[in-house]
């Protein structure tokens, strides 16, 4: 007999009804096996394997290089890990151009164990998001600082500082709802228009970089970690300084094997 399982498995239905029960929805990054399954097991809701991967796993300078294969690959290792988080799927610049593109790319994700797809964009995608959602594959939206647009945007700023760019963002917010997304990422927008925008709308949104209004929050967790450094926005707090635990480690094992001291008898087969 199957063993039944100790916690509930978060599943998409679980995440819209986090609106109305007025619970916070926790969600953090994972590319990798070892990380997702400490994800898994503190019980956080969704794990992304996010393309932000591009920048923290693979040393890219955007996101924009991260290819289909690349995610796949990532996507495989996180799904063997994780047994209750809702697993996210990122879409990789370029992988949903067009509804054939877009439902064959999607499709790839779910064969592979991803229970949920995320895309970034608004109005212009509505219709893509559409035609995916109603053929079954949930999708995740992703509004605001989207870094797939930073060519677009000339660098990582806020967006939605102004009342165009924050009306812009409102109405793709409501686009997307229409087009069926079950919860929208909000990256670096003022916490008013967060707020605004989450009091309107029906799914859950989650912050980035978007204030405490929001119904839920996502860091990637190499930044929370300490593990990257290389540029820390004013939203990442660090709850842990893990490269200088790391380079200790390091530098201890260097010394240890330079003055012959590791291996020592306890770490030896007689
Ligand atoms: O790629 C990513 O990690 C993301 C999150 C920051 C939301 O899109």
């Amino acid at each position: 007999m199957q063993n039944k399982l100790e916690r509930e498995k978060i599943t998409v239905p679980i995440i819209k009804n986090r609106k109305k029960e007025n619970k916070k929805i926790t969600m953090l990054t994972a590319y990798d096996y070892s990380l997702a399954k400490l994800i898994d097991e503190i019980g956080i809701d969704i794990i992304l394997v996010g393309d932000s991967l591009g920048m923290v796993g693979l040393g890219y300078d955007s996101t924009i290089p991260v290819t289909m294969s690349e995610m796949l690959h990532h996507i495989k290792a996180a799904r063997r890990a994780v047994r209750f988080s809702l697993l996210v799927g990122d879409m990789p610049f370029g992988s949903y151009n067009t509804f054939p593109q877009a439902i064959k790319n999607a499709t790839r994700f779910m064969k592979v164990g991803c229970e949920a797809v995320k895309m970034e964009g608004g109005e212009e995608i509505k219709d893509i998001v559409e035609g995916i959602t109603k053929r079954g594959i949930p999708v995740m939206g992703h509004l605001g600082l989207t870094p797939q647009k930073i060519s677009e945007f000339g660098g990582f700023k806020v967006q939605g500082r102004n009342k165009e760019s924050a009306e812009k963002i409102s109405e793709d917010a409501f686009c997307l709802q229409q087009a069926g997304v079950f919860s929208i990422v909000l990256e670096c927008i003022p916490k008013e228009l967060a707020k605004s925008i989450t009091e309107k709308l029906k799914i859950p949104t989650i912050g980035i970089g978007a204030g405490k209004y929001c119904n839920g929050q996502v860091l990637v967790s190499q930044d929370l970690l300490g593990l990257f450094d290389e540029f820390t926005p004013r939203f990442v707090k660090r709850y842990a300084n893990l490269s200088q635990i790391i380079l200790k480690a390091l530098r201890d094992y260097k010394k240890e094997v330079i003055a012959n001291k590791f291996p020592d008898e306890e770490h030896s087969y007689g």
